[in-house]
């Protein structure tokens, strides 16, 4: 028999938390929707000074403890974490701009983040565009209504280097905001080359294992704050569970990101004389548009991300890749990346089939393009599987 004293009196109030328990060696996970308060005194000192818990849509521990590791791995005063990527980049936009404004986006940003933009013109914000690797083009498009520039730091699939402080320079006194999911404060750190803001779709390398849909940003409190605000309001709210695993991931992201950038590269170097590869795209190799910036920037790579354009005509492009996709079996054909596992994608399909055919050819996205997300297998064993599956994959 218990102590039942100490028993809840009904089911309904059972699993309270245990008073006294050791000190867990990981944070605990507060799934939890709301918190008690003790009284209204207590109620009004939160709401006033903003510190403590009431409901986890504003704010939740797991929440508060992600967005202080992503804060200080960025370098940044404040960090807010999201429902996703693109509920970070949604909380940004609609805080930053309303209607009559104008917005600067970079032209080869992530599909779904374009279709954001096309969004907001339906909302009344003019959004243009830009060639990331043109600051001189950024400055001639800044505006006085112009709120807010959006770019990625290796953009996704052609893997154009942006050259941060040169784009927060032309920017002036507009927020630059740096994607840096591609990337992460492993590899660099936006805001010490001049952006206003850096943000993550941390469901990629943040978390490295696949199993999370989460947003971060990282920047100045008052910033930050608008934004938390804005996903409070449109339920753009992070759940504690994925940041407690985002949390955990986040405890091995150098080891991941330092076999992740050398397999990386090895492949390139390997695929690049391969001759059923047409060409291929990896920003520190010598053709790259990009390598003269990636160099200074990325000395130790760029992150996990190739991509290459498998050899044989643009009219048989989309059954060759999926030949190849079936003859490469251990590496799957998966629309996201930074998974453990490396993973194969088609960015005609995947992240830019939100496109018209015409922005897409105009971004350079062919049918015959796979795009590379390298994981954590030995460079070797995906060296044979992608040669393997190139070989019995080729056109007659
Ligand atoms: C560069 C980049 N930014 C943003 C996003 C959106 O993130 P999420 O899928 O977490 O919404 C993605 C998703 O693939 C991405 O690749």
């Amino acid at each position: 028999m218990g102590d039942t004293a100490r028993e809840p009196q009904h089911i309904v109030r059972m699993g309270r938390p245990q008073p006294g328990v050791a000190p867990a060696a990981t944070p605990p996970l507060y799934q939890t929707a709301a918190f008690d308060v003790a009284d209204i005194d207590q109620l009004e000192q939160i709401n006033g000074q903003g510190g403590g818990y009431i409901y986890t849509r504003d704010n939740n521990p797991n929440h508060d403890s992600l967005a202080a590791s992503i804060a200080m791995l960025e370098g940044a005063d404040a960090g807010a974490v999201f429902a996703s990527g693109m509920g970070a980049l949604a909380a940004i936009c609609l805080s930053l701009a309303r209607a009559g404004d104008h917005v600067l986006m970079s032209g080869s940003l992530y599909g779904k983040t374009q279709v954001l933009g096309q969004r907001l013109q339906q909302l009344g914000i003019a959004v243009d565009h830009f060639d990331v690797t043109s600051p001189a083009e950024l400055q001639g498009k800044i505006q006085g209504a112009t709120q807010l520039v959006l770019v990625e730091t290796v953009a996704n699939p052609l893997l154009e280097v942006a050259d941060i402080s040169g784009l927060a320079a032309a920017a002036g006194k507009v927020p630059l905001i740096v994607d840096s999911t591609f990337t992460t404060s492993e590899l660099i750190r936006p805001l010490e080359h001049g952006a206003a803001v850096v943000m993550h779709s941390a469901s990629k390398y943040l978390n490295g294992h696949g199993d999370v849909l989460l947003g971060a940003v990282a920047g100045p409190a008052e910033l930050v704050g608008r934004f938390r605000e804005t996903a409070s309001v449109f339920g753009q709210n992070a759940n504690p569970f994925e940041c407690w695993l985002v949390q955990r991931g986040l405890r091995t992201l150098p080891l991941r990101m330092q076999q992740i950038c050398r397999t990386t590269r090895q492949l390139a170097e390997y695929l690049q004389g391969h001759e059923e590869i047409s060409r291929v795209w990896y920003p520190l190799l010598a053709d790259h548009p990009s390598r003269a910036i990636a160099e200074v920037l990325y000395p130790n790579g760029t992150g996990g991300i190739l991509t290459v354009l498998l050899r044989g005509d643009e009219e048989n492009a989309s059954a060759r890749v999926s030949r190849f996709m079936q003859c490469a079996a251990g590496i799957p054909f998966s629309p996201t990346l930074a998974d453990t596992r490396t993973t194969v994608s088609h960015p005609a399909r995947t992240s830019h089939r939100f496109l018209s055919a015409a922005r897409r050819q105009e971004s350079g996205i062919t049918d015959g393009m796979v795009r590379i997300s390298v994981g954590l297998e030995p460079a070797e064993m995906l060296i044979k599987e992608l040669d393997q599956a190139l070989r019995e994959s080729a056109p007659g």
